[in-house]
């Protein structure tokens, strides 16, 4: 794309931490909180355009306390995960879908343009240098998190003159604490994710802080995320409903049976409030090659609660999970709405389901490398 601002990777500077961490075993990972020996960085003004790349030592950012990212959030993030394979090659999962996507992020919100391709190059040369850290038991990876700053030193609100791309890595196993066990949603009616219009489909850290609060209030319930609903008008129905949207950490799939007894695979349409997520495209995509000719429908159509509430309460609510590159593929229990509990067909003693499952292990089969597949790229 030639609207994409170059990055001369040839100019790579590469300063070695003099003082190697310790790796941490496995088991003990906590998600994103400890991070590996180096980050990458690449500095950029509004005049010269990417200055050279630099992999040096983690260590601090300094800042002005002016930066305008401080002040009005011009901040824009991908995540991305690097495996090991049994070979002990690394491997990374669709990453020029997170390039284009972080592309589209930071166009929204003033920030530079980068060439993908070149920026994969050196998240390739980086991931060599942290190959260590990179855990090789399954469900286990090194999570990647590249983050695009703004760092013009203003209090005006405009264009940021300056930024910063740069990357940091943590090893990682589960997102969630409950490790790889089912979680509980609480459908939220009172505060809303994104709107028609908005940012919803951009990965900015202003669409996150908000809503936090609603988390800690659906945690003193017991429930471990929120639901995220949009109202609005059935057009089959003409009746309020409240639209499915995604959980914010994770977009989320449900697989319901029809009347008619004919199984779909259904998640939410990206109309713009919705996170456009790298796993998700790729579940659309594999059910799409393996579950249809099963019988299966898969669908990115509008969904609503009554939808859920109605195939639950018929034994038609088969499973539910929600997709993302840190939650992977993770089962939902139940989904607590109106004061009322919808249950995800899940049995008590099972964590998850047959669809969820097969699904974890086509996508997990790939970012492995047990599979052979186009987008698993080996570093
Ligand atoms: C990811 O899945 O990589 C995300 O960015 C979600 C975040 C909650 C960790």
């Amino acid at each position: 794309d030639p609207k994409l601002q170059s990055i001369d990777v040839s100019q790579l500077q590469i300063q070695k931490s003099t003082t190697p961490k310790d790796v941490m075993p496995h088991d003990q990972l906590v998600f994103g909180r400890t991070f590996t020996d180096h980050m990458l960085s690449i500095e950029w003004t509004a005049g010269d355009g990417w200055l050279a790349p630099r992999i040096t030592p983690y260590q601090n950012l300094s800042l002005d306390p002016a930066t305008c990212a401080l002040h009005y959030a011009f901040e824009a993030f991908e995540g991305m995960k690097a495996y090991k394979d049994r070979n002990g090659d690394v491997r990374l999962f669709r990453p020029d879908m997170n390039m284009k996507r972080l592309n589209k992020s930071v166009s929204r919100i003033a920030l530079p343009t980068f060439d993908g391709d070149a920026f994969i190059d050196l998240l390739k040369r980086f991931c060599k240098i942290e190959e260590r850290f990179i855990p090789s038991a399954r469900g286990y990876s090194l999570y990647i998190r590249p983050n695009m700053i703004g760092t013009q030193r203003t209090l005006g609100v405009g264009p940021p003159g300056s930024a910063l791309l740069y990357v940091i890595a943590s090893p990682v196993g589960p997102y969630y604490p409950t490790g790889f066990k089912a979680i509980s949603l609480e459908a939220t009616t009172y505060a809303i994710r994104a709107w028609p219009g908005g940012v919803g489909a951009s990965k900015l850290g202003a669409n996150y802080a908000p809503c936090i609060v609603p988390q800690m209030q659906a945690a003193t319930r017991g429930f471990h995320q929120n639901l995220w609903l949009f109202p609005g008008v059935d057009e089959r129905t003409g009746q309020q409903e409240d639209f499915v949207t995604e959980v914010g950490t994770m977009n989320l799939f449900a697989c319901i049976r029809s009347p008619q007894g004919k199984p779909e695979l259904v998640t939410a349409p990206l109309d713009g409030t919705i996170l456009e997520g790298v796993v998700r495209d790729s579940i659309l995509a594999l059910a799409r090659e393996r579950l249809v000719p099963e019988g299966w429908t898969v669908s990115e159509r509008p969904f609503t609660m009554r939808e859920l509430t109605e195939a639950s309460s018929e034994g038609r609510l088969m499973e539910v999970f929600g997709s993302g590159t840190a939650a992977v593929v993770s089962p939902v229990r139940n989904i607590g709405y109106q004061g009322k509990i919808i249950e995800c067909g899940l049995p008590p003693d099972k964590e998850v389901g047959e669809v969820t499952l097969r699904m974890l292990d086509w996508i997990t089969g790939i970012q492995y490398g047990d599979e052979t597949h186009e987008w698993s790229v080996k570093v």
